[in-house]
C-alpha cells in the first residue's frame, strides 16, 4: 500500500502522508496542506475527517464493532461492570482486584454532594431542563474543588485521579438532587457502601433515610446501560469536550460543555424522543406500520434509528434489546411500548427505505424502555446517558491533556458578503 497520496491542484503537485491506524484505518494527513497550497479541505459535518489520533475506543460502523481499549463491548457487557469499564477507559488497562477496590472506594467516598452544589440545583426553576441543571452543577462542583481545576494542565493532570472519581460520583448525585428537588424532597443520605447504581437508585427513589437496597438484578440493568454508554469515540459531545480541553480548560468545564452538546435530540436527547414517539404511536392505536410510512415520506423521523457511524446494527442496541426482557421481568412490570418498539424494528428492517439507507436501531432505541420501567422520568433520560458517558469524556480530556499540542481551531469557507462600505443611518 502506498504511504503517500498525491494531490494535483492545477499545475502544482503535493505529496500527502498516509497515516495508518492500528486497525488499518487509513487517513490522508492534510495538516500542512494550507501552508503548502493555500487550500483547506471542506467536510461539512466532519463525516470524513479524523480530528485526532486516539487510543481509547474503536468503532467499525460497517461491521457493527465497538471496543473500549481493545475489549469488545459484547464481552464487557457480559463480564464487566460500569466502574470497571470506567477504570479501563480512564487508565487503558483492566484494574487488578485491589486497584478496582481502591477505585470504587474513591468514587464512593465522593457520593455526598457538597452543599454549595445542592444549592445550585435548588436555585433552578423546577421546570428547568435536567441537562441544564447537570451542566451548571458540574461547573459549581469545580468551584468547590479549585485545587482540581486550575486550568494549568500539569496540575489538573496531577489531580486527575481525584477529579475523575469526584465527577463520576457526583454526576449521579446531581441527578438525584435535581429529581428530589423537582419532587419537593430533600436529597437523602448517600450510602457509599452500596454499589454505584445501588447507591444512585436509593438516592433517587428510596423513602426515608436510604430504605432497602433495590434488588441486584435491577441495579445490574442500570449498570449495563451506563457501561454501554461509557464511550463512543469522536461523537458530538466528546468532540466538544476535546475541543474545550484543547484550549487548556479543566475537566469540569470540559464536561459541562459535553453535557450541553449531548442535550440535542439528534444526539443524547434521542432516548427521550424515542419514548415520546412510542407513546404517541401507542396512544394513536397504530401498531407501528403507519409511523414507518410517515417516516419514509419524511413527515417524521424514526427516533432511535440510524447513526452517523453505524451502517449496521449498533452492537449496544442488540445487547439492550435482549436486556429489556430481563429488566422488565426483574422489575415485575410489562411495557406495551416494548411491543411497539419490536414491531417498528421488524417493519423497518424489512423495508427497502431503511435497508437502502442502512438504518438500524441505535443504542437509544431500547434503553429508554428500561429506564422508564426503572421509574426514571422521561426528561431525565439524557442525564442518565450523560452519567454513563462521563468516564469516556474524562478519558478524552486526559488524552488531550497528556498528548494534545494544539488548540483545536477549524477553518471555514466564508460565503458571506465581501467588503461593503458602511452607510450612515440617514442613508439606509
Ligand atoms: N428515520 C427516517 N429516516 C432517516 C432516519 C430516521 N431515523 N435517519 C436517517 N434517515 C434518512 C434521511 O432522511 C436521509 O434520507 P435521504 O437520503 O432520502 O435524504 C438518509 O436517511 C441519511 O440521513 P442523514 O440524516 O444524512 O444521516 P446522518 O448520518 O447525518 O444522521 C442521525 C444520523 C442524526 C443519527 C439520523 O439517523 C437521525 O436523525 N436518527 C434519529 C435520531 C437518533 O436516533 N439519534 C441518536 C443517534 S445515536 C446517539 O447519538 C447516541
Amino acid at each position: 500500500m502506498p504511504d503517500t497520496a498525491n494531490l494535483e491542484i492545477g499545475d502544482d503537485k503535493y505529496s500527502l502522508e498516509i497515516i495508518t491506524g492500528t486497525e488499518q484505518e487509513k487517513a490522508i494527513d492534510v495538516s500542512r496542506l494550507r501552508k503548502q497550497s493555500n487550500h483547506v479541505t471542506f467536510d461539512d459535518g466532519y463525516g470524513n475527517t479524523g480530528s485526532c489520533e486516539s487510543a481509547i475506543t474503536f468503532i467499525d460502523g460497517d461491521k457493527g464493532i465497538l471496543r473500549y481499549r481493545g475489549y469488545d463491548i459484547v464481552e464487557l457487557a457480559e463480564k464487566s461492570t460500569f466502574l470497571e469499564s470506567a477504570y479501563l477507559l480512564l487508565y487503558g488497562v483492566l484494574p487488578s482486584r485491589s486497584d478496582l477496590e481502591a477505585f470504587k472506594q474513591l468514587v464512593g467516598g465522593y457520593c455526598d454532594l457538597p452543599e454549595e452544589v445542592v444549592q445550585v440545583v435548588h436555585a433552578q426553576p423546577k421546570n428547568a431542563h435536567p441537562m441544564a441543571v447537570l451542566s451548571s452543577g458540574l461547573q459549581a462542583l469545580g468551584g468547590v474543588y479549585p485545587q482540581f481545576c486550575t486550568n494549568d494542565r500539569k496540575k489538573d493532570l496531577e489531580a486527575f485521579d481525584q477529579s475523575a472519581a469526584l465527577i463520576i460520583s457526583s454526576v449521579r448525585s446531581i441527578a438525584a438532587a435535581l429529581y428530589r428537588h423537582v419532587n419537593g424532597q430533600a436529597l437523602p443520605k448517600a450510602h457509599s457502601d452500596r454499589s454505584y447504581c445501588g447507591n444512585f437508585l436509593s438516592m433517587m427513589f428510596a423513602q426515608g433515610d436510604g430504605g432497602e437496597e433495590v434488588p441486584e438484578s435491577v441495579q445490574n440493568a442500570l449498570d449495563l446501560i451506563f457501561l454501554l454508554h461509557a464511550d463512543h469515540e469522536q461523537n458530538c459531545s466528546t468532540s466538544t469536550c476535546r475541543m474545550i480541553a484543547s484550549g487548556g480548560a479543566n475537566p469540569f468545564a470540559s464536561l459541562a460543555g459535553g453535557v450541553s452538546a449531548l442535550w440535542g435530540p439528534l444526539h443524547g436527547g434521542a432516548n427521550m424522543a424515542v419514548i415520546m414517539m412510542l407513546n404517541e404511536i401507542h396512544e394513536s392505536g397504530d401498531d407501528g406500520s403507519r409511523f414507518v410510512e410517515s417516516a419514509k415520506q419524511g413527515k417524521s423521523r424514526l427516533m432511535g434509528f440510524g447513526h452517523r457511524v453505524y451502517r449496521n446494527y449498533d452492537p449496544r442496541a442488540k445487547i439492550l434489546k435482549s436486556a429489556c426482557d430481563q429488566a422488565l421481568a426483574a422489575l415485575g412490570v410489562s411495557s406495551p411500548i416494548l411491543e411497539i418498539a419490536r414491531k417498528l424494528e421488524e417493519v423497518a428492517l424489512e423495508d427497502s427505505y431503511f435497508i437502502e439507507r442502512k438504518l438500524y436501531p441505535n443504542v437509544d432505541f431500547y434503553s429508554g424502555i428500561i429506564l422508564q420501567a426503572l421509574g426514571f422520568p422521561t426528561d431525565m433520560f439524557t442525564v442518565l446517558f450523560a452519567i454513563g458517558r462521563t468516564p469516556g469524556w474524562l478519558s478524552h480530556w486526559k488524552e488531550i491533556a497528556e498528548t494534545g499540542k494544539k488548540i483545536h481551531r477549524p477553518r471555514q469557507i466564508y460565503q458571506g458578503e465581501t467588503l461593503r462600505s458602511y452607510l450612515s443611518l440617514e442613508n439606509r
